[in-house]
């Protein structure tokens, strides 16, 4: 794991957005995976500079999200779908048909997610996947477990990341529910970039440097993966050594 540390969030997402820069110059064409939350958006305002200045174009680049509620419709100002679309899509020159998502309303979710591990193979792979990180250390959607993952699945959110998350829905309760891409989905891209902000972050954070993988702390898998940079502000590394 390379780790690297920032002063705050705003100078993680000029570094975040470079890294991707430098992928779309180089491949044009490039699979994406991206993430949700308020730590991704600093990223995503510098991605939105760079296209206005001409950088770097989304018109080939194919995507894939982590995660989608359930219950919600995909157009409700919740859903992470909007999420995406006011914070990234709609700014930049990306095609609606090249954008995936897991559907959260899918009838059968088994077949939901053999559909999304498909249309991520038939892409090619993903070549840079964004990540977030959980306060108790979930990636995506992937809960402290007894064990990881592989493909997509349908998760009950635990107490902790409803508590985290409640805020952005207001007085109107959150999904108990959602679909996610799983750990070994995840951890099949070629390159990961893993972001986190802030010292409520810190105590996952130090869990997965000290290098003992387990699904108690999902974000520990990233010890596993040969091309994986973390990105971290100072209150964020506050706890490591
Ligand atoms: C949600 C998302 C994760 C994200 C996490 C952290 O739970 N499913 O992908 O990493 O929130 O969010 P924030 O960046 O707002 O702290």
């Amino acid at each position: 794991m390379d780790v690297r540390v920032f002063k705050n969030a705003e100078e993680i997402g000029k570094a975040a957005a470079e890294i991707y820069a430098e992928l779309l110059v180089k491949k044009p064409n490039a699979v994406l995976g991206l993430a949700t939350g308020a730590t991704p958006v600093p990223t995503y305002k510098n991605l939105i500079k760079m296209y206005e200045d001409g950088s770097i174009s989304f018109k080939d680049v194919v995507t894939f999200n982590l995660d989608e509620y359930c219950g919600i419709d995909k157009n409700d100002k919740n859903s992470y779908y909007t999420f995406m679309h006011e914070n990234l899509f709609s700014h930049v020159d990306i095609k609606e048909e090249n954008i995936n998502f897991l559907d959260g309303n899918a009838a059968d979710y088994e077949a939901e997610s053999r559909r999304y591990a498909e249309a991520i193979k038939a892409a090619g792979g993903i070549d840079l996947q964004l990540l977030g990180v959980g306060t108790n250390g979930h990636i995506a959607f992937n809960e402290p477990a007894d064990e990881f993952t592989d493909e997509a699945f349908r998760v009950t959110l635990t107490q902790s990341t409803i508590d985290s998350n409640q805020k952005y829905f207001g007085d109107i309760p959150m999904p108990r529910y959602a679909m996610t891409m799983g750990i070994g989905s995840i951890m099949r891209s070629k390159k990961i970039l893993l972001i986190a902000t802030g010292e409520k972050k810190a105590d996952a954070i130090k869990k997965m440097i000290s290098g003992e993988v387990t699904p108690r702390v999902p974000c520990s898998i990233l010890n596993n993966h040969a091309d994986t940079i973390i990105m971290l502000d100072e209150a964020a590394a506050g706890l490591i050594k």
